[in-house]
């Protein structure tokens, strides 16, 4: 056992806790004079993170109000996965990927991060809120995510948008930004707008440059929220194609969608929610060709 004195508190190496990547230390409070245990945050990703999980969630419970939305959702994504999440409208779908990128706190459950536990805290009110602010902005900087409405900055070029969180936010070099986003417009076929304003493309232009925002933040995960939803029949083609590639590149990612070809076809996984329960999860083939609730045969039905 490995010991050492600073201040009269007395530190002694406890352990490893793998579920939190942390090392455990015991401490001798001089004044309480007890032993209790402090997590020591020691970022070890890298040389220890030997987790298969790029985002796991468990038992997650959210309510607005009264209205229970998400009533235990425990949902593991593995690295390289693509997981489609289908369910009718207010099913919670939106609110799962809230959760999981920390727009939303959820009441109760555990969100994991490439292996790291999301701290929580209640604050004076009661509510729970997230205990280190330190450690949200390092998961939300391997989260990134796509909305229907492209939520691309109106006042800034296609390039900016792009590099915007990487220097702003992430406070990377400026110059090694600007090349790798330079890179990723080129790979969702935009390199060509750099300069141009968001108004100035189609809304399949605009969606295609929210996906290499999303990429130039170099993320373990991304989210997508209906990202076809919003744009006219002829151009949902064109995002679903850079979507299929980024599959195609073992990319983690798990995408809201109505489109069931992308779900049937591209998807490893499916998952159909309702009413903040998922009631169907498996291979998509499995979910497709088999499924296990006369729900998610009437939802297809009413789909196709
Ligand atoms: N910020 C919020 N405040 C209050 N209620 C909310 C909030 N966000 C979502 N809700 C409610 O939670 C429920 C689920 O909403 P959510 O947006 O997650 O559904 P969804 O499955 O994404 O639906 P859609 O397919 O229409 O996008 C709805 O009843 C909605 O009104
Ligand atoms: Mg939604």
């Amino acid at each position: 056992m490995y010991n050492y004195s600073r201040y009269n508190n007395t530190f002694r190496l406890f352990g490893f806790d793998f579920n939190r990547n942390c090392l455990l230390y015991q401490r001798r409070d001089p004044w309480v004079k007890q032993y209790y245990f402090l997590p020591f945050s020691i970022d070890v990703k890298g040389f220890m993170n030997t987790s298969q999980h790029a985002i796991s969630v468990e038992q997650l419970h959210k309510s607005f109000g009264d209205n229970q939305v998400l009533k235990g959702i425990n949902l593991t994504a593995d690295r390289g996965e693509v997981i489609s999440v289908l369910g009718s409208s207010g099913s919670g779908k939106s609110t799962l990927l809230r959760c999981m990128n920390l727009l939303e706190i959820p009441n109760s459950g555990i969100v994991r991060v490439a292996g790291e536990e999301v701290l929580i805290k209640k604050n004076r009110k009661g509510e729970n809120q997230p205990a280190d602010m330190k450690q949200v902005e390092r998961i939300r900087s391997k989260l990134a995510m796509v909305f229907q409405q492209f939520n691309l900055w109106a006042h800034m070029t296609i390039l900016d948008n792009v590099m915007e969180a990487p220097v702003h936010v992430l406070r990377q070099r400026r110059a090694e930004v600007r090349e790798r986003a330079i890179h990723y417009l080129n790979k969702v076929g935009i390199g060509d707008k750099l300069n141009a304003y968001p108004i100035h493309l189609s809304g399949g232009q605009q969606q295609r440059a929210a996906i290499a925002r999303a990429l130039c933040i170099e993320p373990e995960v991304i989210l997508f929220d209906e990202p076809t939803s919003a744009l006219d029949p002829e151009l949902v083609g064109e995002v679903l194609q850079v979507m299929r590639d980024l599959a195609d590149e073992g990319r983690t990612m798990i995408v809201v969608t109505h489109e069931m070809g992308f779900a049937r076809e591209v998807s490893s996984r499916t998952i159909f929610l309702e009413q903040g329960l998922i009631i169907e999860d498996g291979t998509s083939q499995q979910v497709f060709d088999a499924p296990k609730t006369e729900r998610f045969k009437t939802f297809i039905a009413a789909m196709m």
